[in-house]
């Protein structure tokens, strides 16, 4: 079966099997790229319009207990300067991004001890007085179902939890002993039983990995059903174990976008700030291949370094009220217009 096929059986609604997965990684073409991203494209535009949603994000702490092998914040990194911020710290970036006209505000940090369900829960619900028309997303890590259950109902509107990797020999080579992809895929169960909009995701160019865990993604995805998938290039941090390996292809992570806006045309799916550090060009290649979401950094400019996940993280200057202006004008380019909405998916 040739790759144009495969896309024509994604577009008509179909569910590829693994093999079929697996077959069109390995036959696509840039032609086939092409002709996925402009169906890709025409998709987006069906469910979305010409809307990008925005995502304002604070990156609250970059203390982190794990200790993943491609993460420039791993524990054992001791060249991180170590941050936290205060209450006060993530109300006022949030009040900067209200202003701005954010409407979705995304907490996420390492996995912090002092991330404590109390002090979480306190938080949200202080959000969620000032702002009720704000959705909050967290990106915390791994936590108990308890855990999940409290910052539900303390108002957690949404999760981001990367799968990283759906093969769990893959997810073995990426994680230390004591970090398992059962009880990360644990967790996302969890999240999706207790109401929240998930978002999962992983890296394109991981050490290890090959089209059969690409494969192997995509299927998780199309049948785990997220409401957001965050994937972006992998890049390497000098000061982790995989600080040698290659960077992740771009136009491979172009048509993975692509194919994921087929599979689930309603999804959410956030051009990585991973894909614009690539090439200054990233995000409006990513919209244009299917993406419709960006995550512009909220953070304080004093800790942004900081949160270095990887070298060379892009600063854009998209950032705050005045970059999002040019953020604006960068996708008017490309005849987007970003929306000051909560941007939830279409149910
Ligand atoms: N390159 C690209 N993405 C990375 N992440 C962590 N380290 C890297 C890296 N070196 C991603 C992981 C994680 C998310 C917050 O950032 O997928 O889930």
């Amino acid at each position: 079966m040739t790759a144009r096929h495969l896309i024509d059986r994604l577009v008509a609604g179909d569910r590829l099997d693994l093999p079929d997965w697996r077959r069109l990684l390995d036959v696509a073409t840039p032609e086939d790229r092409g002709y996925a991203a402009r169906l890709a494209n025409d998709a987006r535009q069906r469910v979305f319009g010409n809307a990008i949603y925005i995502r304002g994000l604070v990156e609250f702490t970059n203390f982190c207990r794990c200790n993943c092998l491609y993460c420039g914040i791993r524990r054992d990194n001791r060249d991180v300067r170590r941050y936290r911020l205060s209450d006060e710290q993530i109300l006022t970036c949030l009040e900067d991004g209200y202003a701005a006209g954010f409407r979705t505000l995304v907490l996420q940090g390492g996995e912090d001890a002092h991330a404590t369900d109390e002090w979480l829960c306190g938080l949200l619900q202080t959000i969620k007085s000032r702002h009720p028309d704000v959705a909050v997303t967290l990106s915390v890590g791994e936590r108990s179902r308890e855990s999940y259950r409290r910052l539900r109902e303390a108002g957690a509107d949404r999760y981001l939890l990367r799968h990283e990797t759906a093969s769990p020999e893959h997810y073995a080579r990426l994680h230390p002993a004591g970090q398992t992809f059962d009880n990360r895929m644990r967790c996302l169960r969890d999240l999706q039983e207790l109401g929240f909009q998930v978002g999962c995701g992983f890296m394109v160019g991981s050490p290890f990995q090959d089209n059969g865990c690409l494969a192997r993604d995509l299927h998780f995805i199309q049948e785990f059903r997220p409401q957001m998938v965050g994937i972006g290039p992998f890049i390497p941090h000098h000061a982790t174990p995989f600080r040698a390996a290659p960077s992740g292809n771009i136009e491979t992570t172009l048509l993975l976008l692509s194919l994921l806006r087929l599979a689930l045309p309603k999804l959410l799916l956030p051009a990585t700030t991973a894909l614009a550090t690539l090439d200054p060009h990233g995000r409006e290649r990513g919209i244009l291949a299917g993406a419709n979401v960006v995550m512009p950094n909220l953070s304080p400019r004093e800790v942004r370094d900081s949160y270095a996940l990887y070298d060379h993280k892009a600063n854009s200057g998209c950032e705050a009220a005045e970059g999002l202006q040019r953020l604006r004008d960068q996708l008017q380019t490309i005849g987007c217009d970003i929306v000051v909405s909560r941007g939830d998916a279409p149910s």
